[in-house]
């Protein structure tokens, strides 16, 4: 295996994430996996029950407490154009506490569950950047440099394209200076 084909492709993509046609369609969720706004709210309102009841199954079974933050775990995607989600919890952001690990993990732990799948495309948002209140410049370097270092740090993986989906300009922009 080459090392190009072994190292995922970056791509940015301005939009809606329920749209996107991928393997798995990450999900910036909460330690409860019981829905909420933003990316949640709309994976859960677009992909439909089913995903809720793969997550309650999750919390009864294996996460009796929650997700923990940094975590990720795979469910149905139900209605969405993609055969997984992984629910991943983003950490909020402090001012007076570098958590930049936590959310370099989300999206390790991510792709980490997305090659135990098989999955090929990923798509990401970019987690904790909105209700959790993550700068997005930070949020898109921590991304970014998480993703190339998982190629290095993971087993050879499935996984040939991560696609940062974002929802507007600013954070389009944020991702393109990122990326370099
Ligand atoms: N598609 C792509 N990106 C989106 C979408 C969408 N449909 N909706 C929102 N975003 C963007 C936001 O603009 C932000 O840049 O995704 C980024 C993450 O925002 P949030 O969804 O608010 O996620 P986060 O900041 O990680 O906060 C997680 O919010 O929805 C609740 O249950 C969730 O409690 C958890 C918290």
């Amino acid at each position: 295996m080459t090392e190009a084909a072994s190292r995922p492709a970056i791509v940015l993509v301005q939009g809606d994430i329920t749209d996107q046609s991928v393997d798995a369609i990450v999900n910036a969720a909460n330690s409860s996996l019981l829905g909420g706004g933003g990316v949640d709210g709309a994976i859960h309102r677009r992909g439909g029950p089913e995903i809720l009841a793969d997550c309650r199954r999750l919390r009864a079974s294996h996460y009796g407490k929650g997700l923990p933050t940094g975590r990720a775990v795979a469910t149905t995607a139900g209605r969405l154009p993609a055969r997984w989600v992984i629910h991943t919890v983003g950490p909020v952001w402090q001012r007076d506490e570098d958590r930049s690990a936590l959310l370099a993990s989300c999206y390790r732990e991510s792709l980490r569950v997305a090659g135990e799948l098989g999955a090929r495309t990923v798509a990401f948002p970019a987690i904790s950047t909105g209700i959790y209140g993550w700068p997005l410049d930070d949020g898109a370097r921590v991304a970014v440099r998480a993703v190339r270092e998982a190629a290095s740090s993971l087993p050879p993986t499935s996984v040939e394209e991560v696609r940062f989906v974002l929802f507007d300009d600013t954070a389009y922009r944020a991702f393109e200076e990122a990326v370099g």
